[in-house]
């Protein structure tokens, strides 16, 4: 059956990517939860969806212009003006923390797709590992160079290639670069696209699903993971197909 995560946190109704939106979406009952990671200026884990904290705090810059410390004093919860109270912007050994004995797997989608944050895969790996989550992570990317090189040092993780595009092929590919998951955005996902992945028996998590419309559409086609902001909607709608 397919399964909820919950995009950001729960996004549609609490800032992104915020220790709140995570413990909304866990209340909310999603199966898991999906956030981004960046690198700060000494070299923390944090998460935060944009490489600037312009759109989500009410400071300015490049996140990895501030160390830990100096991000700390920004409210991640700006774009609701007082209402969520102050959010810091997290780290994810913070999440990590929270998730570490509950039933939630996390995709943690690098973002490594304008800056690199050269050692980013080292520092995830090195995270998972002190908090045993191996088996209940699977990591994500744009930039499939970058998962290419997480796998050479975390073989056994499970992992998927990101793709806002239509991609031909994109099974095939997929597996033969050895990766079990496909993380395409969901209107892609026409019959036939859906066909040439399953064939490979290639995993189909896809994001961003709001609509109930399109969540019933993904579902009945069997898709493995859908990602969206709101983790109530999902997990009512895929009840109804148990
Ligand atoms: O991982 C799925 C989705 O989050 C990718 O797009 O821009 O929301 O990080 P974005
Ligand atoms: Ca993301």
């Amino acid at each position: 059956m397919t399964k909820n995560f919950a995009h950001r946190g729960f996004s549609g109704k609490y800032p992104e990517n915020t220790m709140l939106a995570f413990e909304k979406a866990i209340e909310a009952g999603a199966d898991g939860i999906e956030l981004d990671v960046q690198l700060t200026k000494d070299g923390e884990v944090i998460i935060i969806h944009d490489e600037t904290i312009d759109r989500t705090t009410d400071g300015k810059g490049l996140a990895a212009d501030y160390t830990y410390e100096e991000l700390c004093r920004f409210d991640a919860s700006f774009i609701y003006r007082g209402q969520m109270g102050f959010n810091k912007i997290p780290t994810l050994r913070e999440y990590l923390e929270l998730v570490k004995d509950k039933n939630i797997v996390t995709n943690i989608e690098l973002k490594t797709g304008i800056l690199e944050y050269i050692g980013i895969e080292e520092k995830v790996w090195e995270l998972i590992q002190e908090y045993k989550l191996e088996k209940k992570v699977i990591i994500s990317s744009f930039n499939h160079y970058s998962i290419l090189r997480m796998k050479k040092i975390a073989p056994d993780l499970k992992y998927g290639l990101l793709s806002e595009t239509w991609f031909v092929d994109a099974g095939k590919y997929t597996h033969e670069l050895g990766i079990q998951c496909y993380h395409p955005v969901h209107y892609n996902l026409v019959p036939e696209v859906i066909e040439e992945i399953k064939k490979y028996g290639i995993e189909i998590n896809t994001y961003t699903v709001n609509k109930e419309k399109d969540m019933r559409y993904l579902i009945e086609k069997g898709i493995d993971i859908i990602i969206g902001n709101f983790p109530d909607l999902a997990g009512k709608i895929i009840k109804e197909y148990k």
